[in-house]
């Protein structure tokens, strides 16, 4: 949550930082701001709202060479001008961006400024008037800064300006992203390396605990004890065409169109030259030593790992309980003697999380991430990592990372069968196949999907998923889809479960979407839909090929059992933008979210 950028060369910093911040809109986008630094001193411009009105707030005329800016999701403090960041100290000698959550924050405004009124209500300002104060009492600013940075406890990614210093960004992390890019003749920093390919593709990582010097000529990376840490660059194997919307009008349809290429590719690198499917060794011998495997994550993500438990437990036979992260660190379940944890997360950054990952590898125990950031947080601090390869995911809304994620889960759990000496009766490579172009079918099918969001879901106030087995995994995203990104009250309900409360719920023309894709529960789904027709529900039933009847109202193409969520959450996923584009809510960033949950 929230992105910082920051430029130092000979250029004009403004464009570059204003283009930065709009791909790191994902992050956060309640209000934004840039620190502009020339002979003149430095200009701050901050705005509530859009990465589009700080643009028209900005002077155009200013040169300067050196900034800083930042978009923001409110953690401390409402969204208002004087929240925003850039945050100055006391004098506007200095003046910060901030990424992250100062928990001391308070402790250390009433140890360090105890009769001082701050100008804002956020964490981050006490950073910044730390810094001038330890500066006011004689130290060297890095020195001010090293020392402000011992105190703070929490997370950050940080970037620096001193209106005295025309050659330097001071820059800190610790838990939250920061990569520094190198250029000829200027640096660059950025939460995501996608904000700064326009000008770079070679980036240094930031380790927690480090602070970096960056000038237009060279990075200079310290530990806190002043220690410089040699670190050599990478190359983002980031296309940039890859983070444009193209012709789409917004990211989450392009998105949605992009699985059946995500499904090809996942199946594509997963096989060895023999064409099996395969994993990293280490990674099966973790699994073939484990007793059982406990699934953390969040949001859609933990929807995944729902499915995600069907698949390992179904093909590989070993047992597998999938938590949610933010409840697991202090709800945790009596473990199993020799436990494996996989995590599951798109940005690999979510912080509750991260949080588990930290308490299991206290503990030690094997971990494996399944992210689709390589070199994210979570990859780096886990033994083992399997990759999702479906490209940048910029859309809040998760749609073809959910399927990249049950698409690796079954390849896992494929090749750890085999390397238990399971039979498999289906071929995965040929049903992922399938599954992709029925993925095809279904993006071919929006006219009579957006149809359905007019039937359904144009008037109503709330909307029912329905489902058993592995169709209510599926109901629980649809719904999280749906609320999300058009604000309609949605709940995914087994469907059997409904009848112990809330039926009391359907009314006249509620909508109920109904999956039917499991042959074996078909008539009992059937017969849930019969009782909330009864009570005055507008029944939507989404059928697979072979079990569908007449009175289905949408079909998806025939794919193993197994396998159907990833088919049928695609009508899902449409039925929600379509929904979210007609009631005029903004699709790509829905209110009160950010792509990257980087705060418990
Ligand atoms: C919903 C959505 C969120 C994320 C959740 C976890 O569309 O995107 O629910 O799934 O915040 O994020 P990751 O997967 O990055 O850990």
């Amino acid at each position: 949550m929230c992105g910082i950028v920051g430029y130092i060369g000979n250029n004009d910093s403004k464009e570059l930082l204003l283009r930065g911040l709009e791909k790191l809109e994902y992050r956060g986008y309640d209000s934004a701001g840039i620190a502009l630094k020339n002979e003149d001193g430095v200009h701050v411009f901050k705005e509530k709202g859009r990465i589009a009105d700080l643009r028209r707030a900005v002077d155009g005329h200013i040169f300067a060479n050196i900034g800083i800016g930042h978009t923001r999701w409110a953690t401390h403090g409402v969204p208002s001008k004087v929240n925003s960041h850039p945050h100055q100290s006391a004098s506007d000698r200095f003046t910060l961006v901030h990424n992250g959550v100062i928990e001391n924050y308070d402790l250390l405004k009433r140890e360090y400024f105890a009769d001082g009124a701050f100008k804002s209500e956020t964490d981050t300002e006490v950073i910044v008037q730390l810094i001038e104060k330890f500066v006011g009492e004689g130290l060297q600013v890095l020195e001010a800064f090293r020392k402000t940075l011992t105190l703070l406890h929490g997370s950050y990614a940080l970037a620096l300006l001193d209106a005295e210093d025309n050659e330097t960004i001071y820059v800190a992390k610790n838990k939250s992203p920061l990569l520094v890019g190198l250029g000829q003749g200027f640096n660059v920093v950025a939460s995501d390396a996608m904000a700064m390919l326009q000008v770079t593709d070679q980036f240094v990582e930031i380790m927690d605990k480090e602070i970096v010097i960056v000038t237009k000529d060279f990075v200079n990376i310290q530990n806190l004890n002043g220690e410089t840490i040699e670190r050599a660059p990478y190359t983002a194997e980031l296309d940039a065409s890859d983070i444009e919307k193209g012709t789409y009008p917004h990211y989450m349809l392009k998105e949605i169109d992009e699985q059946p290429a995500v499904i090809r590719k996942i199946i594509q690198t997963y096989q060895n030259e023999q064409g099996e499917l395969t994993i990293d060794v280490d990674i099966i011998n973790a699994v073939n030593k484990a007793d059982r495997i406990y699934i953390i994550a969040a949001g859609t993500s933990y929807h995944a790992g729902l499915v995600g438990k069907q698949l390992i437990e179904k093909m590989a036979k070993v047992p597998v309980e999938v938590h949610i992260s933010s409840e697991f660190g202090y709800n945790m379940p009596l473990l199993s003697e020799k436990p494996l944890f996989i995590f599951i997360s798109q940005s690999g950054e979510t912080a509750d999380s991260r949080a588990v990952l930290v308490e299991v590898k206290k503990m030690g125990y094997p971990a494996l991430t399944i992210t689709n950031v390589p070199g994210s947080t979570l990859s780096r601090e886990a033994d083992y990592t399997l990759l999702l390869h479906a490209g940048p995911e910029i859309a809040v809304a998760s749609t073809k990372a959910y399927t990249a994620q049950i698409a690796v889960l079954s390849i896992f759990a494929e090749v750890i069968a085999k390397s238990k000496g399971l039979e498999i009766d289906f071929d995965l490579i040929h049903e992922l196949g399938l599954v992709a172009n029925s993925m095809d079918v279904l993006c071919d099918s929006k006219e009579i999907i957006e149809i359905m969001a007019k039937e359904f879901l144009s008037v109503t106030r709330n909307c029912f998923f329905i489902g058993r087995g592995i169709d209510f995994y599926v109901g629980l995203e649809g719904a999280l889809k749906l609320k999300e990104i058009s604000y309609i009250q949605a709940e995914g309900f087994a469907g059997g479960e409904l009848k112990h409360g809330t039926i009391a719920l359907i009314e006249e023309g509620t909508p109920v979407i109904a999956l039917a894709t499991q042959e074996n529960v078909n008539l009992s789904i059937r017969g849930n839909v019969k009782e909330v027709v009864a009570r005055g529900a507008n029944p939507c039933i989404i059928s697979m090929k072979g079990l569908n009847m007449d009175e289905d109202s949408f079909v998806i193409p025939e794919v193993h059992e197994l396998l159907t969520p990833l088919i049928s959450v695609v009508p899902l996923q449409l039925l929600a933008y379509y929904a979210s584009l007609h009631r005029g809510c903004d699709v790509d960033k829905p209110r009160n979210l950010a792509k990257s949950v980087t705060v418990e």
